[in-house]
């Protein structure tokens, strides 16, 4: 071996060791990544075309670190942006380094207007969409490039890599969402078997997603991000993986006010139509009416469907709540006063088959003897204006004869009860009307009356008609309890 060839072996073998240490060093230290910034990568990122866009969705407007967190990220991935999302803009307004500012983005939304997030796609010009919290760190450069594999190979819609935080209870971090939009409803569950059945993540993860499912959305990024993402997900049947192996994301946690949370969350679910939140601990939220606002469907006009049967949905559960509630309230005042009362027409029904109101129910009927009437001083004083009784519900005349009294959840809320009245006559018991006389409503044997019978509603027993089946079927037909049907078919889509 000559002297030169010698000489090259050596500097090669070195050369060789020293890429070795080199490797060896990074993948023990990842951070050393970290550390390099955009002011050294910014011009390399700059000339390729970008594949993927980082999104900043959920931080501080007055306090918050995106610069940091975007120099970060940017400088330890290749072919990326980043776009900051806001709603109103930041204070003070984000400067951006001179190594940032053609790469990042920041898009002020019109938060005033209605679906004002779908326009934060025109901002996205790349195939990728990874959306981060403020204070993400990536633990190792090609984390990124990973979770872009699994949703190419799955395919799936979105994947989902979990921050640190996120991962310190592991079965936890993940629950089942289940949505029943004809009842206005979700449900979230914990997951039986693995995390593989998982379609709602909590704590703060990465969500990395396609341009193509975001223009699939109707609100994308709409705040509480990512809760807004799951629940359109699973509208939309979208696939979600949970991205268990690529556990490389360490999070700083977001300091975000719960008042303004709930507002978000309100304001959401009415976008979505989601009025009750049931809690893998079975802990219910309620969303849509209460007892401060005004009913959530229109006032209905004789046998006409009510509206949400025309939007193929049942009655919104807040409303079925209030509905019962005060049914029950009513209930307990009238037997209070020995009052001679019944569960009547539609809540009889209900009661008779599931122990709670018609799922599309929009009232109750109660049938009071008529000569029990000054027992509770209410009923009579409210044929001369409304009266508002101690625990807020509104008492008033249901029509200009005085023969039905309307009892309201409160004085916003017109959700209510009817109390009809019936006068003891020949044939049996017969309702006091000002209208025509529909089927329903003929008069009916003083003998169901006789002894009085109970039924379930709402969990508590309460006074009906006895022999509750022959009574029903007398009014509604044979066969009524098994074979439930919509006030007017023909209306349901
Ligand atoms: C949702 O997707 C699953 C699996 O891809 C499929 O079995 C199911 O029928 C879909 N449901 C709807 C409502 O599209
Ligand atoms: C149940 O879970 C929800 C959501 O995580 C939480 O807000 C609520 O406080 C919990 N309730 C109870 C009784 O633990
Ligand atoms: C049922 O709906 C149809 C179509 O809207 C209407 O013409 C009809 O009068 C309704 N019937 C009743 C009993 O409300």
């Amino acid at each position: 071996m000559t002297k030169f060839r010698r000489v090259l072996l050596l500097v090669g073998v070195a050369l060789l060791v020293y890429i070795l240490v080199l490797l060896y060093i990074i993948r023990l230290r990842p951070d050393a990544f970290n550390n390099m910034d955009a002011t050294k990568l910014g011009a390399r990122v700059h000339a390729e075309r970008g594949k993927v866009t980082i999104v900043m969705r959920n931080f501080d407007p007055h306090e918050n670190s995106i610069v940091k967190t975007f120099q970060k990220i940017l400088g330890s991935i290749l072919d990326a942006r980043g776009l900051i999302l806001s709603d109103h803009g930041t204070h003070p307004p984000i400067t951006l380094p001179k190594s940032l500012q053609h790469l990042v983005t920041i898009a002020v939304l019109d938060a005033g207007q209605p679906h004002h997030e779908s326009d934060a796609a025109r901002f996205i010009e790349t195939e990728y969409v990874v959306v981060v919290g403020d204070g993400t760190r990536l633990v190792s450069p090609d984390m990124v490039e990973k979770s872009i594999r699994h949703l190419v190979a799955g395919p799936h819609d979105i994947v989902v890599v979990p921050t640190e935080e996120g991962t310190d209870e592991d079965e936890e971090s993940c629950e089942v969402l289940r949505l029943s939009p004809r009842e206005w409803s979700m449900t979230l569950s914990l997951p039986r078997l693995s995390a593989a059945e998982c379609n709602y993540f909590l704590g703060v993860p990465v969500v990395v997603t396609t341009k193509a499912a975001i223009l699939r959305l109707t609100w994308p990024f709409a705040r509480p991000f990512p809760h807004s993402l799951f629940v359109e997900a699973a509208m939309l049947n979208m696939s979600i993986h949970l991205c268990d192996d690529v556990l490389l994301l360490r999070k700083n946690p977001l300091v975000s006010g719960t008042q303004q949370q709930r507002k978000e969350l309100a304001a959401f679910h009415r976008l979505a139509g989601i009025k009750k939140v049931t809690h893998a601990n079975h802990s219910v939220d309620w969303y849509g009416c209460d007892r401060n606002t005004a009913s959530c469907f229109a006032a209905t006009v004789g046998d006409a469907a009510p509206g949400f049967l025309q939007q193929g949905r049942w009655a919104p559960p807040c409303c079925l709540r209030a509905i019962t509630i005060t049914a029950k309230h009513v209930l307990a005042m009238l037997a209070q006063h020995r009052v001679r009362h019944w569960l009547d027409n539609g809540a009889l029904l209900g009661a008779a088959r599931a122990g709670t109101l018609i799922p599309w129910d929009y009232d109750a009927d109660l049938g009071i003897n008529a000569d029990d009437v000054a027992k509770l001083p209410l009923l009579v004083s409210c044929r001369e204006g409304a009266v508002v009784d101690a625990d807020g519900y509104v008492w008033e005349s249901g029509d200009t004869a005085g023969n039905t009294i309307r009892v309201r959840y409160s004085e916003t809320n017109r959700l209510h009860v009817e109390i009809y009245l019936y006068d003891v006559v020949e044939g049996g018991m017969a309702r006091r009307r000002a209208a025509a006389v529909r089927a329903a409503d003929r008069e009916f044997p003083a003998r169901f009356l006789e002894p009085i019978g109970q039924v379930v509603f709402g969990g508590v027993d309460v006074c009906a008609p006895n022999r509750v089946r022959e009574f029903l079927e007398r009014k509604y037909g044979a066969g009524v309890i098994e074979r439930p049907v919509y006030p007017n078919a023909s209306m349901v889509k």
